[in-house]
């Protein structure tokens, strides 16, 4: 939906404001008030992710489980129409993710980044099904740092040795990776919430297919599981143009700097941090993330 308009007139590298601690584009921050009141139906779902941890791999496998594996229904539009992105605001003429929600009829599958506590919560009231990804915080922090090399919409990354201090800090958009996997996590339970990981995407794709598959209250056949476990690897959603971001005008996304379907594995981390980066950030963890025990990997 962003393709047909001229976008040549926006100042890119948008700030981030704090919005009750949390690092925000300042595009959503002035819209919050109506962010936080959208009521969702009863049907709609959410898919609820740290940004790069793999929101859209787990939004086309939601996608293709509710066409039942039909490849063609699920490239009827881009991942961004097909998924209203809750909180995203731009400036004109780039359409908002309430403009989007606001021409979709549920049951709707929406996207957002928001830690727990941020989320509108009619999404609670109205009991929808939330899934939650997670990925671990190494590879997540890699991820994102060449997501913030080649998406224009968001802050410069800088150099790596920064980026670590900033993502360690939660000076990035979004926030702290460390508060939002724990706060999902505490609350999986209570709220419903299936609580997901990359790496068991990635390792066991049938078996997590299918656990969202009950979640869902769906029911599709053993072949078909097949068929979605296929159509989600990782090569086959680099090359679905309806699923790798290329969608987007290179004003905004520059694939050049750094493709969206960047790599899709566990521990591209060791290609990218020092030893001594990799102790200094495991020292900070074991801190930030004394309080639980999620079962994060870092390699298969
Ligand atoms: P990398 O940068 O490590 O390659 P999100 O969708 O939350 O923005 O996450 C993007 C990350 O998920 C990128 O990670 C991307 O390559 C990866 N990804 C997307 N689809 C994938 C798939 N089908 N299999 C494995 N990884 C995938």
């Amino acid at each position: 939906y962003v393709v047909t308009s001229d976008l040549t007139g926006i100042a890119w590298r948008f700030p981030l404001i704090e919005m009750q601690g949390v690092p925000l584009r300042n595009y959503i921050v002035q819209k919050w008030s109506n962010i936080s009141a959208f009521c969702p139906d009863p049907s709609d779902m959410l898919i609820a992710t740290y940004p790069k941890a793999g929101t859209t791999w787990t939004q086309e496998i939601v996608d293709l489980l509710l066409h039942n594996g039909d490849e063609e229904a699920c490239k009827r539009a881009s991942t961004s129409d097909r998924f209203p992105f809750l909180e995203i605001q731009y400036p004109p003429p780039i359409p908002s993710g309430l403009d989007l929600l606001k021409n979709m009829k549920p049951p709707r599958v929406i996207k957002t980044h928001l830690p727990i506590q941020l989320v509108p919560k009619g999404f609670w009231e109205n009991k929808c099904k939330v899934i939650y990804v997670a990925r671990n915080a190494k590879d997540n922090l890699v991820s994102y740092y060449h997501f913030d090399r080649m998406n224009q919409a968001q802050p410069q990354p800088g150099p790596w040795e920064e980026y670590i201090q900033k993502f360690m800090r939660g000076k990035v958009a979004w926030g702290s990776w460390y508060d939002h996997v724990k706060d999902y996590w505490k609350e999986r339970e209570k709220r419903n919430i299936l609580y997901l990981f990359f790496e068991d995407l990635k390792k066991d794709p049938r078996r997590e297919v299918e656990r969202i598959m009950r979640y869902m209250d769906l029911s599709v056949t053993d072949d078909v599981i097949d068929k979605i476990v296929q159509l989600t690897s990782f090569k086959n959603m680099r090359d679905n143009p309806m699923a790798n971001y290329t969608f987007i005008p290179k004003i905004m996304f520059d694939h050049s700097i750094s493709p969206f379907m960047r790599r899709g594995e566990v521990g591209d981390w060791t290609n990218h941090f020092t030893p001594a980066q990799s102790q200094m950030f495991d020292e900070d963890y074991a801190r930030q993330m004394a309080d639980v025990d999620i079962p994060f990997c870092t390699s298969i």
